[in-house]
């Protein structure tokens, strides 16, 4: 059994990862307040950390991991706070294109993309099609997306294949219906990471988190490192996963 043991902290069972991670990352607006720094610097660190992660995460083998980077709920703020985290976005995707032939990570996006610049919105794009054959981690960013309007949406879809004969309203089994969400063919979250302290679920994976198992921690995202993702698994390794049961 490989293990990775810190310190004597913590201990994790590399041969048993969860298969699927998946984190809101919160907590830059915190971050720099407590600098004396604008909200977008934080921004700016939590997209560091976001690449820091998310390469760890393919270097150890994890399969899956998801991450929350713009609500549907988040255009409520200042504009000019949108506008830095959607400039920082193609920033990370310009440089995520240029490597990924080395990194062969997949890339794929859940949410409605519509209202994006078409210039990002062509990005993503690219970035998913240009991952599309790669097999290792495959990372999902979350942009533009709700758990409640990702429902909606397979229902919308759902239903309109049932007026036009290409579904049949009388038999939907739970599986039929997750191909109808962004998330389709991909496994439910095994793990759903919260950093900065709050302990709510902020319209994420509504669907999806059915049975994830969650962790929370008060360290805020641009501070989240490999050690505290470590930490969290060791956390997850154990628990007791039941489904309902005993
Ligand atoms: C998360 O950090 C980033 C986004 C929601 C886009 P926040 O900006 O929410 O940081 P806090 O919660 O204000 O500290
Ligand atoms: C959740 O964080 C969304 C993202 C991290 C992208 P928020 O900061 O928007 O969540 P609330 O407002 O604290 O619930
Ligand atoms: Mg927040």
């Amino acid at each position: 059994m490989a293990l990775f043991q810190k310190k004597a902290d913590y201990q994790v069972d590399m041969d048993h990862l969860p298969q699927h991670i998946a984190i809101i990352m919160d907590g830059n607006g915190r971050w720099a307040k407590k600098r004396g720094l604008p909200r977008t610097a934080g921004h700016a660190a939590g997209a560091e950390t976001f690449r820091t992660v998310a390469t760890f995460a393919k270097d150890i083998g994890l399969q899956y991991l998801t991450v929350y980077a713009f609500s549907t709920e988040n255009w409520k703020r200042p504009p000019e706070e949108v506008a830095a985290i959607m400039s920082l976005l193609e920033k990370y995707l310009h440089e995520a294109i240029g490597r990924m032939a080395r990194d062969k990570v997949k890339m794929a996006f859940f949410g409605d993309l519509s209202p994006l610049a078409p210039k990002l919105q062509t990005l993503c794009h690219e970035t998913e099609e240009i991952s599309k054959g790669y097999d290792g981690c495959q990372v999902n960013i979350c942009l533009n997306y709700g758990g409640r309007d990702e429902v909606m949406r397979a229902a919308m879809a759902y239903a309109q294949a049932c007026v036009e004969g290409r579904a049949d309203p009388n038999h939907l089994t739970q599986e039929q219906f997750g191909n109808w969400l962004y998330s389709a063919g991909i496994p439910d979250p095994d793990l759903i990471i919260r950093p900065s302290g709050e302990q709510r679920i902020s319209n994420f994976l509504l669907w999806q988190c059915a049975y994830a198992e969650f962790y929370y921690t008060d360290v805020l995202w641009p501070d989240f490192s490999k050690d505290e993702l470590l930490k969290a698994i060791a956390s997850y390794q154990n628990r007791s996963r039941r489904y309902g049961g005993i």
